[in-house]
């Protein structure tokens, strides 16, 4: 089957990429309004009837974000305005004299396959970084670091990040859900 993953980021494409081996990926970086919500889930149903109504079908796309413990669960959901506006230097410094580091990845899955939704959820724990280290991923990747590792998801491969992460985790979640149908 041919799935359209909607995302103009490179970083997410490869990695639905690698962890859906099964499906034959096609890129589209067709653009929905991204809704102020309360939650991914949200912001993800509203993108999937946006596109239905364009007539897309057989799709699917995530919405990520960071949540950290000690900023009361921000930038969640505005964790694309906090990377374009303060980026990771920015949170580095509102972690500032935190000793309390806690945080977690969250990404919801949505697709919309053979014109039914499926939503999966996924998450990853770890903690915010001192600083910023590695290269590869995208993102708030340099600032990461899983939890039981000593480096920041940046310093992994992308195979090594997607066997722990939060996009990982949902995409193996929305491949049960897609392989039981
Ligand atoms: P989006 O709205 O799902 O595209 O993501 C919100 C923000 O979180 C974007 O700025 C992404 O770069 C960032 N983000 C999403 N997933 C990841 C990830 O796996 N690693 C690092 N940053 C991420």
């Amino acid at each position: 089957m041919k799935l359209q993953v909607i995302t103009s980021n490179q970083g997410k494409l490869r990695e639905f990429q690698a962890a859906l081996p099964q499906v034959e990926i096609i890129h589209n970086d067709a653009d929905c309004d991204e809704i102020q919500a309360d939650t991914l889930e949200e912001v993800v149903l509203s993108c999937i009837e946006q596109l239905r109504s364009k007539g897309l079908n057989n799709f699917i796309l995530d919405d990520s974000g960071l949540f950290v413990d000690g900023l009361q669960g921000f930038p969640g959901v505005y964790s694309s305005y906090v990377l374009r506006t303060i980026g990771n230097a920015g949170l580095l410094q509102l972690m500032d004299g935190r000793t309390e580091r806690q945080a977690r990845f969250k990404s919801c899955i949505g697709a919309l396959i053979d014109s039914e939704v499926i939503i999966a959820h996924g998450e990853c724990q770890g903690k915010i970084a001192f600083a910023e280290s590695g290269t590869e991923g995208f993102g708030f990747d340099p600032i990461f670091i899983p939890d039981g590792y000593e480096v920041s998801f940046a310093e992994l491969s992308l195979a090594e990040k997607n066997k722990i992460s939060h996009r990982g985790n949902a995409l193996r979640a929305f491949s049960a859900q897609f392989n039981s149908r």
